[in-house]
């Protein structure tokens, strides 16, 4: 069964994350499809990125400055898939989910595999603005973030006393954003089986290696 990674970006006390991720991960139990992993990003105190080519070691298997690092790299590259939960912070995502995006370094680990996102905020926004740049950020990763996610405005209000949404839509939304995640990495993980050209960037280094060695 597909390996989904269920990130919540939000690590500060008094988040209402948890008021969205356990209804996120109750709702993905009865989706059928996913083995799912939940990937707090509080249990995953990584440091800032500071990762550079003396920290890499073997390309094929890079150790990085810390095994902490190694081992979200790790973490990100076994899984097919991605539902990231994310409030909006200053018109984006939180640092904290940026560093943890940046740390999957020349491993290529979200390369080739779908990245829904679950968006919520305090006002009427919902996190439209964080999911927008999110998609912008997995495009780089060479990802393939998704167009439908799940938008939660004026998150403090928008769970009842049994975590369920007030609003039917919510949960509507989040059936749409999981059916496409659901096709999506099975669309994907067939197309990976059946070969990857190596990363652009690795290619247009070679590119360029060879473009200066002709020049001589
Ligand atoms: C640093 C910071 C920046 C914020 N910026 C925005 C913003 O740009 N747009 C918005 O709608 N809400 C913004 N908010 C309000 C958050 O949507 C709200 O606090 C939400 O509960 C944050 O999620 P969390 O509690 O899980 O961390 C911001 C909150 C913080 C702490």
């Amino acid at each position: 069964m597909a390996k989904l990674l269920v990130i919540t970006a939000s690590t500060r006390p008094t988040r209402a994350a948890d008021r969205v991720v356990p209804w996120v991960l109750s709702h993905l139990r009865e989706h059928a499809g996913f083995d799912a992993e939940l990937a707090d990003l509080r249990d995953w105190p990584l440091p800032f990125f500071a990762e550079h080519s003396g920290t890499i070691g073997d390309l094929a298997d890079p150790t990085y400055s810390e095994p902490l690092v190694r081992a979200w790299n790790k973490k990100v590259k076994d899984s097919d898939a991605f539902l990231v939960v994310t409030p909006e912070y200053n018109h984006s995502v939180p640092a904290a989910l940026k560093n943890a995006i940046d740390t999957v370094w020349l491993s290529f680990g979200f390369r080739h595999k779908p990245v829904a996102t679950v968006g919520y905020s305090a006002g009427i926004g919902g996190g439209i603005r964080s999911i927008e740049h999110l998609a912008q950020m997995f495009v780089e990763t060479e990802a393939v973030p998704l167009r439908n996610a799940t938008v939660i405005p004026f998150v403090n209000d928008a769970f009842d006393e049994h975590g369920q949404p007030v609003n039917p839509m919510t949960a509507a939304s989040l059936t749409i954003t999981l059916d496409d995640l659901a096709w999506w990495t099975s669309a994907l993980a067939k197309a990976r089986a059946e070969g990857e050209l190596p990363p652009g960037q690795l290619r247009a280094r070679a590119a360029m290696a060879a473009i200066t060695a002709a020049r001589g």
